[in-house]
């Protein structure tokens, strides 16, 4: 098998914590499995801006053009806070994002059996769940234009955003979540506001249109943003796939991240169009940020971050079994009770750091091969 090129980003915060724990296991498949793995690094987000004054230096671009996947950590962190927008660390994430076109961000909520009593809904409601939520990544609120912080007279002021998708842009996503689903349950939920929004009344239209053309079978129903994070934490396994926009899909899947136990559970995968290798372009990272409130402590939980290469295994390489693997392995490691403190909740637990989890997920990846 020809040896896959990972480009790793741990950024900011904790994202060099969790991506330590990710390089463990990334050895581990290539001593235990013979994968060809090639690994390089570099920098992004404030990392970036220290050594050369920008969150993402254009040679790190083209390595990340380059490479088969990238994993990335965590931009972000408040030392970098007044900075002007286009030097932001999370600027760099923004435009690995859109430079790369990654316009569909998987981001599955599965609550781990061993966590269903670690959400803050009732366990019947989130035992057993299982949803993705496929976020569109390179358009809308995030990059429209006109943007900016404007003066007006008086000495008043204006900051405007604007959101703005087109037909193209609002079909791929929705072709990525009929896809998805098609392999799932076959139901898929849109979300916007098509009741105030012009944009969430094509979002609609287009949605409508790809399904009744082209995925007549999928089973298509339609909420407003609202009411769908309403129905997330009400009911959340009435739902299999979830479409929506950039903004709503931030917000909703940090709410999801919750039902599962904690944010520092949920991976990612931002996938663009397939490169000539036959895969696509593709971009792994956690949902969670770079934790300022933990950082250098050794308390940040792996699993995330882990469970996206986990995803890259699966999107990137083709290695289902590899991935299964290592996301039975995470799930495994709960299960023996051994959880970072963000998993702490019930009477006369202990917690176990960063390092210590990372540890016990290792230990599991080889009971797998004793045992397989
Ligand atoms: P955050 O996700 O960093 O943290 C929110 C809360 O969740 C904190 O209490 C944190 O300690 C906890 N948490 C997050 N990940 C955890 C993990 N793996 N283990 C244990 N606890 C975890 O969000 P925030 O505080 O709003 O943002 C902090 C910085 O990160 C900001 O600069 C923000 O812009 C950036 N950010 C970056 C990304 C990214 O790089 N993809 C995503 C979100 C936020
Ligand atoms: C995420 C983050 C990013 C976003 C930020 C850091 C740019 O919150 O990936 O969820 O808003 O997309
Ligand atoms: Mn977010």
């Amino acid at each position: 098998m020809a040896s896959r090129s990972i480009l790793i980003l741990a950024g900011d915060g904790i994202g060099p914590e969790v991506m330590r724990e990710v390089k463990r296991v990334i050895l581990w498949f290539s001593e235990q499995c013979g994968i060809d793995f090639t690994v390089s690094e570099g920098l992004v987000g404030g990392a970036a801006y220290d050594a050369y004054g920008t969150p993402l230096h254009d040679d790190t671009l083209d390595q990340a053009r380059e490479a088969d996947a990238i994993l990335l950590g965590a931009a972000g962190a408040p030392k970098y806070d007044a900075l002007p927008f286009e030097v932001k660390p999370e600027r760099g994430l923004l435009k690995l994002r859109k430079e790369l076109d990654l316009y569909a961000n998987l981001r599955p909520a599965i609550c781990f059996e061993a966590l269903a009593d670690y959400s803050s809904l009732k366990k019947e409601f989130v035992s057993g769940l299982d949803l993705m939520i496929v976020r569109e990544l390179t358009s809308g609120v995030y990059f429209g234009e006109p943007r900016g912080i404007f003066d007006l007279k008086d000495g008043e002021r204006e900051g405007i955003n604007t959101q703005r998708y087109t037909t193209n842009e609002i079909r791929r996503v929705a072709r990525s979540a009929f896809e998805l689903a098609r392999q799932r349950q076959n139901r898929v939920c849109s979300m916007e506001k098509a009741n105030v929004m012009e944009s969430g009344v094509l979002w609609r239209e287009e949605v409508e249109w790809v399904g009744d053309n082209e995925y007549p079978d999928v089973e298509l129903s339609h909420m407003y943003a609202d009411a769908g994070a309403m129905q997330l934490v009400r009911k959340p396994k009435q739902f299999d796939v979830i479409v929506t926009d950039n903004l709503f899909g931030d917000i909703l899947s940090d709410a999801a991240a919750m039902l599962t136990g904690s944010l520092g559970m949920l991976p990612s995968a931002s996938l663009g169009e397939q490169m000539e290798a036959g895969w696509p372009r593709a971009l792994y990272e956690p949902v969670h940020g770079s934790a300022p409130d933990i950082t250098g402590q050794d308390k940040a939980n792996p699993c995330a971050c882990i469970l996206s290469f986990a995803m890259a295994m699966h999107y990137s390489f083709d290695m289902g079994a590899e991935a299964k693997r290592l996301s039975d392995a995470v799930e495994a490691t709960l299960a023996a009770g051994i959880r970072t403190p963000d998993l702490l909740q019930l009477p006369g637990e202990s917690p176990a750091s960063t390092t210590l989890m990372g540890d016990a997920i290792l230990r599991e990846l080889d009971h797998s091969l004793a045992y397989n």
